[in-house]
């Protein structure tokens, strides 16, 4: 670890497990090169303080009622969330940034604020302290410049897409097809929402500092070179997070079951499908019987989070058939949220059938194993269409959720030659990847120019 700089950055995750996990990984690898690290959040979803005793965190009120933290509707969360969070978040700012009378002056030396895109007012609060803000893309960076592109489809009539032209590929947007596009637009009552606040996105992103991205020239070399066209500032590709030569320290917002991991050591190498949509994705209870069944039906061994509360109408999973685990005669098991990066890690595992959350998708090309895609919403479908079509390390699952669809899926993956094949060519991006982040490699390089460019201030 390099000697203090006495230097302290200001981190401010979005509330979700999927920001929240990069945005505690970063100030991990700034931690380790000097910076002190104070981490502002709000209280819904708070980050557990104890898993980082070495940061400061401070909460802010955010005004979410009970049922609107317990909301399905992301974008209305995060609406609020930036309605509500303003003075919160300047008042605990300039608290930060007042000149102290004591001497620990040098200690609140504030080089910068790190954000998320999604926080839409911050540049503006940052600005009236003169503060440099940097904002934290989560998202595979050529998703992030395609999405802000959205509210000028709309307008330039890309909807509705006619069913002749649904496989076509979005020259803008490559490899997304009009069909997956049109799922990312939203309904007709999200359109008008989403678009302001893609807007704001925009907007409020055009000004910062510079952009810090969760990924790596490896995997979006193409985006990355056309950013400059948008965006006049650097660019630190310095992912996957998590990789970087920092402390292992959980960001869960759950309790993991630990009995994952001796659960997978007895069971034989490779032979363990892992099944996880994220933190957020939700199914009817028909979905969650289908994948039930294509499971039990491929006679592989399983390893599902179902988290509680995601299948819809259900507290857990109460609607599986009874009968349903003996059946599985000890080859498969149910957790409510797993050590997901130890699963994928271990031996036994030998595919994820995944919706495809960045992170989630990161981890897995960091581990080499191989996908079954099942996007949801979002750039789900982005991430899911590299997979199968650009980089080739897994499986496309399309349509209908569907019993024998999975069971067909995980038997190509993890039975037939297709699936060596998959392995093979994640194995090579997964060794490319690795190598971004060590001494030399392009993360590694970005990252001291982030570095660098943040003691310049
Ligand atoms: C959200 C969006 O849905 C996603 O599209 C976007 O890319 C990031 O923000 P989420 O759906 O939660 O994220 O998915 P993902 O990005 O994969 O993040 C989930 C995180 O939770 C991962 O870091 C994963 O390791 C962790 N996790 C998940 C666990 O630790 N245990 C689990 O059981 C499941």
């Amino acid at each position: 670890m390099e000697k203090r700089n006495e230097r302290r950055v200001i981190l401010f995750p979005l509330p979700l497990q999927g920001c929240i996990n990069p945005m505690l990984q970063l100030a991990k690898i700034l931690f380790t090169r000097g910076f002190s690290i104070t981490i502002i959040h709000t209280r819904f979803n708070a980050p557990k303080s104890s898993d980082h005793p070495l940061f400061t965190f401070l909460q802010i009120p955010d005004g979410l009622s009970e049922a609107e933290t317990q909301s399905r509707d992301v974008l209305l969360q995060l609406t609020l969330l930036n309605d509500n969070c303003e003075n919160p978040f300047r008042e605990c700012l300039a608290e930060l940034i007042k000149p102290s009378s004591d001497s620990g002056t040098e200690e609140r030396r504030i080089s910068c604020l790190i954000d998320d895109s999604g926080w839409v007012f911050t540049q503006s609060v940052a600005e009236s302290f003169n503060l440099p803000r940097f904002v934290l893309c989560a998202y595979k960076f050529s998703f992030f410049l395609g999405h802000l592109l959205v509210p000028q489809l709309r307008r330039e009539g890309f909807l509705p897409v006619p069913d002749s032209e649904a496989e076509d590929l979005v020259p803008v947007f490559p490899p997304l097809r009009k069909k997956d596009l049109s799922r990312i637009m939203g309904t007709r009552a999200q359109s008008e929402p989403l678009d302001a606040y893609l807007h704001k996105i925009l907007e409020a992103t055009k000004p910062a500092s510079g952009i810090i991205v969760l990924s790596c020239e490896e995997l979006d070399q193409d985006s990355l070179y056309e950013s400059h066209k948008v965006f006049s500032f650097p660019i630190f590709p310095i992912g996957p997070f998590h990789i970087h030569d920092v402390p292992a320290s959980s960001s869960s917002l759950f309790e993991p079951d630990q009995s994952c991991v001796p659960w997978l050591d007895k069971q034989e190498t490779r032979s363990v499908m892992y099944v996880s949509l994220g933190s957020i994705a939700s199914l009817s209870e028909s979905d969650f019987l289908e994948i039930a069944c294509g499971l039990r039906n491929t006679n592989q061994s399983f390893l599902w989070v179902v988290r509680p509360g995601s299948v819809r109408g259900r507290d857990w999973i109460e609607s599986l058939p009874s009968g349903f685990m003996e059946s599985l005669e000890g080859k498969g098991k149910i957790v409510r949220w797993a050590p997901q990066l130890d699963v994928l890690a271990h031996r036994a595992t030998g595919g994820f059938l995944t919706h495809n959350g960045w992170n989630s998708t990161l981890e897995s090309i960091c581990e080499g194993v191989p996908m079954i895609c099942l996007p949801f919403v979002w750039d789900q479908l982005l991430n899911a269409r590299f997979i199968s079509e650009v980089w080739r390390i897994g499986i496309h699952l399309e349509g209908r959720i569907e019993r024998r669809e999975i069971e067909r899926a995980v038997t190509r993956l993890m039975v037939e030659s297709e699936g060596d094949e998959i392995r093979g060519r994640i194995k090579v991006l997964r060794d490319e990847v690795r190598r971004s982040v060590k001494q030399g490699g392009s993360s590694s390089r970005s990252s001291d120019e982030l570095v660098d460019r943040i003691l310049s201030f």
